[in-house]
């Protein structure tokens, strides 16, 4: 091999647990060690393509160049993903199915998910006013399963509400793990997938009838390339791919909370905000709190880029990170400031909390313009809509495990 198609290597039968002790750092640090948005180690057991930066994440995202088919980790797919969902689809059949998520993220839509939530935040913030203490992550968890469920058209029993947000919890918190907390994700999938899957089987036997236009009634009417209906487990696994990462704002509300009491003076400007301001400020939680550390897929066939030489089935990942923290792009990347906002111009591959590039051609996250709608909603209730206390409690996050949740998941008192 010539030296134009050396790409920097970590030597080393394996840094799987580099990248355990690392977390959301590990490809970061390599980055700068190596001067390089691009190295080559092995992870798992395999070779490893890593990159970051904004002209990575342009190739990351030509579809042409990378596949998602069977790139996701095991661990993951039993968990977080589910099988055969819109995340391993590539081709014509990810266009089909991403257009099924996408046509439920239309204005009128989003209307009506952000009458939701704000309903659930009031009966929530009422009970709250009864309650001693506040654990903010569960109970957040529980608004915005009820509001996932309610927007979706998953009829939601009362007494079910705990168990499905816990469940939806730990399939997002899980896939990461290992022993017990992992398990617990992949049971919790196995249930739940269960109960919608006879949700989805009363749906088209006609003794149910989830609400016009909702993601229910799409899905279970959705048509494969071929013409057929999708089969009653890939229905279900789209619904908990909708209802599960509602529930995951959990994170980043608890990430806005902890903003509001690290830097208080941004209270003050969110208080007499006019302009667009609460928007700037949930940019730079999403920016600069750690979510997701990177995305993965193959390489789709063997070609060239900067002179580095991409061979066909190679697990590559995208920092994801890394990007949002990359001082090529930020100034000061690990200042919190949400005013960075107010001039940036529009790029799809600078800012990638959830993924880069196209909605509909490529993988970006389907759910970004309703997160952050939420998260809008969310930020108003925290501000101007409620007072509260923070008692003593340990708020530091790990830059380690994934996904990152303050320790105390936020313990709030004396709600008025
Ligand atoms: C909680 C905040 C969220 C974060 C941090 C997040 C992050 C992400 C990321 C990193 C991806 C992968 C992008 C890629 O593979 O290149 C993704 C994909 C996806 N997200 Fe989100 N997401 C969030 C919320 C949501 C919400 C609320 C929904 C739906 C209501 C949603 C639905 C999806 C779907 C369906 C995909 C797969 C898209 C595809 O493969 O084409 N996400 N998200």
């Amino acid at each position: 091999m010539s030296d134009a198609n050396y790409i920097p290597r970590e030597e080393g039968i394996d840094h799987t647990l580099s990248l355990m002790r690392e977390g959301y750092l590990y490809i970061l640090n390599r980055r700068r060690s190596f001067h390089s948005d691009i190295f080559e180690t092995r992870l798992f057991g395999k070779k490893v393509i890593c990159m970051g930066g904004n002209e990575a994440a342009e190739i990351f995202y030509d579809t042409e160049k990378f596949k998602r088919k069977n790139a996701a980790p095991n661990r993951a797919v039993q968990t977080l993903f589910g099988k055969n969902g819109v995340q391993s689809l590539d081709d014509k059949e990810h266009k089909l199915r991403k257009e099924m998520f996408m046509s439920i993220m239309s204005p009128e839509e989003l209307e009506k998910l952000i009458i939701i939530t704000k309903e659930q935040w009031q009966f929530a913030v009422d009970k709250w006013r009864q309650m001693d203490e506040v654990i903010l992550y569960d109970e957040v968890q529980e608004i915005l399963c009820r509001t996932a469920c309610q927007w979706a058209g998953v009829p939601l029993p009362e007494e079910e509400v705990t168990r499905l947000s816990e469940d939806l919890g730990a399939m997002f918190e899980s896939a990461a793990k290992v022993g017990p907390n992992h398990w617990k994700g992949r049971n919790a999938r196995n249930q739940v997938e269960k109960w919608v899957e006879e949700l989805v089987n009363n749906v088209r036997a006609g003794n149910v009838q989830p609400p016009k236009n909702s993601a229910f009634d799409q899905f279970v009417r959705h048509r494969n390339l071929d013409g057929h209906l999708l089969d009653t487990e890939t229905v279900a696994v789209e619904i908990i791919n909708i209802l599960r990462p509602i529930v995951a704002i959990a994170i980043y509300i608890n990430f806005l909370t902890l903003a509001l009491h690290y830097y208080p003076e941004e209270r003050n400007k969110l208080k007499s905000d006019h302009t667009n301001y609460a928007e700037l400020f949930i940019q730079e939680v999403r920016r600069f709190y750690p979510f997701f550390p990177f995305v993965s897929a193959l390489v789709k066939k063997d070609f060239m880029w900067k002179d580095y030489t991409f061979e066909k089935d190679t697990l590559t990942l995208l920092d994801l990170y890394g990007t949002n923290h990359d001082p090529n792009i930020w100034d000061n990347p690990e200042r919190f400031n949400p005013e960075r906002f107010a001039n940036k111009v529009e790029n799809l591959y600078d800012f990638i909390p959830q993924g880069g590039g196209d909605y509909f051609m490529g993988h970006r996250c389907a759910g970004e313009w309703l997160t952050i709608e939420v998260m809008k909603v969310s930020l108003d209730y925290l501000v101007n809509k409620m007072e509260f206390e923070l008692p003593k409690q340990d708020l530091s996050y790990s830059m380690v495990s994934m996904p990152s949740i303050p320790q105390s998941r936020i313990v709030i008192k004396n709600v008025k």
